[in-house]
């Protein structure tokens, strides 16, 4: 056996969280959500950009939630340079918001890479939204946009455009349908598309916290948007937003519970300060790995002008016939101490949830996934003597 010791997972101390905690715990403030408007105008309110709802004092407009969480929410919309980030429970909850927001209802189809984890699609399901799942590009494993532009039609109200692996989906050729996109940045913050961060260039942006992502407070998500009617009605779905609306055009919005507490809030903002430098020791055992693997490991296509921020290393495994098959290739490294993972267990499009409905069929995706091979370890501190365990089981497996 090559490695007997487990890969450190990605939910790390950075540095300030105990800090930030305590200061939290003290304050007896824990989740200063309220689902009251108070003397504030909703709309007001709920359009108020980030940085601005920063400023008010805890339990001066509840409504948006605790310091913390909006100390959280003006650091990402900084950082994305957006006017807005809305923080929530997951990323899977900031997926409905902004379905919601971009008001998605019953009879909708929205167009889904058929690769992704189920959130991607499943998150729009309770909206009514009917998924139309789309063909991945062979390189980059992200919407294929040709295929996506054959399924369109005049029911297609938006596109869902998952950055997977931390790789770049193709935004422009996506925006010259002229549709709404939702970016499924669960896996990518800080992955940049030319020139921009990923969240900050379609309609709207989802980032998730939960525990094996770059940054982590246990469980949650961030939606963020520069625009003000996507941002009041996330804000409106995240806590119970139909309580406070006397607008017809908003009273439709079923609100639910999606708040994030402030405990989270502390821990994400610790977690926020150590993204780059968590980015970039992914990046250096990605390279690492890149540099090491034989041909038959072909790494996701990057865009051109584009910089992802790799959740891990994805690869299509193309043997040649000496070699092992990717099925006989997993359990050969699981055997040598190397948990790769064999792409996914299905494809969204496979999931009974949607055969049921109307069975829908993307043959080079099944094709792509029986060929994959995952690399999630190459979070710090895990590191370049991690990566070498893995070339030297890989190595040995293919001898
Ligand atoms: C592409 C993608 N979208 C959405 C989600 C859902 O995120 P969460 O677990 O925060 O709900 C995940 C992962 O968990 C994901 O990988």
């Amino acid at each position: 056996m090559t490695r007997n010791e487990p890969f450190a997972g990605a939910c790390l101390l950075g540095g300030r969280e105990r800090e930030l905690l305590l200061e939290v715990l003290a304050s007896q403030s824990w989740s200063a959500f309220r689902a009251g408007i108070g003397e504030h105008d909703v709309r007001t309110l709920c359009e108020l950009p980030s940085a601005e709802a920063a400023n008010f004092a805890d339990r001066e407009a509840p409504f948006l939630g605790g310091i913390f969480v909006r100390r959280l929410e003006a650091l990402f919309a900084a950082r994305l340079g957006v006017r807005y980030a809305v923080a929530c429970n997951s990323a899977t909850s900031g997926l409905t918001m902004a379905g919601g927001a971009l008001d998605l209802g019953p009879g909708d189809e929205v167009l889904v890479p058929c690769m992704s984890f189920h959130a991607s699609a499943t998150a729009l399901v309770p909206l009514g939204v009917r998924p139309v799942f789309v063909e991945v590009d062979p390189g980059t494993f992200c919407i294929d946009p040709i295929d996506a532009a054959s399924k369109i039609t005049p029911r297609t109200k938006a596109i869902m455009a998952v950055h997977l692996g931390g790789v770049p989906a193709d935004l422009d050729a996506l925006a010259s349908f002229g549709l709404p996109i939702i970016e499924d940045c669960a896996q990518a913050p800080g992955a940049t598309y030319r020139g921009r961060e990923v969240g900050s260039i379609a309609n709207a942006g989802v980032f998730s916290l939960t525990e094996n992502k770059t940054i982590t407070c246990g469980e949650g998500g961030i939606v963020t948007t520069n625009d003000p009617a996507i941002a009041l009605r996330a804000r409106l779905i995240r806590n119970h937003g139909e309580g406070v609306v006397d607008d017809a055009s908003l009273a439709h919005i079923v609100g639910m519970n999606f708040r994030l507490t402030d405990l989270q809030a502390a821990l994400a903002i610790a977690q926020f300060e150590l993204l780059d430098e968590r980015n970039a020791a992914r990046a250096a055992n990605v390279e690492h790995l890149r540099n090491g693997l034989p041909r038959a490991f072909l790494p996701q296509r990057i865009e051109a002008d584009a910089t992802p921020a790799w959740f891990m290393l994805m690869t299509r495994y193309l043997p040649s016939p000496s070699m092992p098959s990717r099925d006989e290739l997993v359990p050969l490294l699981h055997a040598e101490g190397i948990p790769v993972v064999g792409g996914y267990s299905r494809l969204l499009h496979q999931h009974p949830l949607f055969t049921r409905e109307r069975p829908q069929s993307c043959p080079r995706s099944e094709q792509l996934n029986r060929e994959l091979v995952w690399f999630p370890f190459i979070n710090a501190p895990n590191d370049r003597a991690d990566m070498d365990d893995v070339l030297a089981a890989v190595e040995k497996v293919l001898r």
